[in-house]
């Protein structure tokens, strides 16, 4: 299970409605905007919660991702000092983080996917990592509307860095080729849209980056996973980091 994103202050996310759905074309548009109680009260339930289950003696133990990013009233300058803020205070609780630059609702938060903004908020993160007793995987999560050369500066950026994986994608802001009516579309307004019209555009980057790479880049599909998908792919679901499936991976949110 993926919890997020967190930001470090707590934030109310954006007014609603907030989420839409889009029934013609199977698809959500959401503004959400990261409304979340914050790292510090996340992480305090976190650790709670990982005492309660200290006991426990599952077979299968739950994998907690922490999904991190900025606060709105962050200027993109100090965006490193926020990603770096919720590593450290969910470091110790998660057993993976995912750094979300990618999400279209955070006002500018999408250029800190350009190559000098990323590598310093990666940069700094493997370098927390590293003088931690237990280095966590840290994967990156994409946006499905990169330019082809933003995809090759991912890429490059991720084996400079050792990332541990890229989780593909996020919404998209793209609207071509909807059913549903412009004039709907408009009065729902800006926001990210999800479900079946992303579904493509997600596989073609995943199928980009696993050739470019030649598979040495771990890759979580985010929301890409449908039954037959799945079963002609599975060479997605090969690697040690997926081991446990998409099921592991799917997002659970309290709207
Ligand atoms: C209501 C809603 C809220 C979301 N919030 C986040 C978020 O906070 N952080 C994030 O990285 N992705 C967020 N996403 C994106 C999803 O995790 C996922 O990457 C995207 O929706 C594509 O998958 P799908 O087509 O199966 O929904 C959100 C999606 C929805 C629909």
């Amino acid at each position: 299970m993926e919890i997020g994103t967190v930001t470090p202050l707590a934030q109310d996310g954006n007014p609603k409605p907030r989420l839409f759905r889009l029934p013609q074309d199977k698809a959500l548009i959401n503004r959400m905007g990261f409304n979340n109680e914050g790292a510090d009260i996340i992480a305090e339930r976190l650790k709670n919660w990982r005492k309660r289950k200290a006991k426990a003696t599952d077979k299968h133990p739950l994998i907690i991702g922490g999904n991190i990013g900025k606060n709105k009233i962050t200027p993109n300058e100090d965006a490193w000092k926020d990603y770096a803020t919720c590593f450290n205070k969910l470091h110790h609780y998660v057993d993976y983080f995912v750094v979300n630059v990618s999400s279209p609702n955070t006002p500018g938060l999408r250029e800190l996917q350009e190559k000098e903004s990323l590598r310093k908020i990666i940069w700094n993160l493997a370098m927390i990592n590293n003088g931690k007793a237990v280095a966590k995987p840290i994967l990156l999560k994409i946006a499905p509307d990169l330019t082809q050369s933003q995809i090759d500066d991912v890429i490059d950026l991720a084996s400079e860095v050792k990332l541990d994986g890229l989780v593909i994608s996020n919404t998209t802001i793209d609207r071509s080729g909807l059913l549903t009516p412009v004039a709907e579309q408009e009065m729902i307004g800006a926001g990210g849209l999800s479900g079946k019209p992303v579904r493509a555009k997600s596989t073609g980057i995943i199928e980009y980056v696993h050739k470019q790479t030649g598979g040495s880049i771990p890759i979580i599909g985010s929301g890409v996973f449908l039954p037959g998908w799945m079963q002609e792919r599975k060479w997605l679901l090969g690697h040690p980091l997926c081991r446990y499936g998409p099921v592991s991976f799917t997002r659970v949110r309290v709207l």
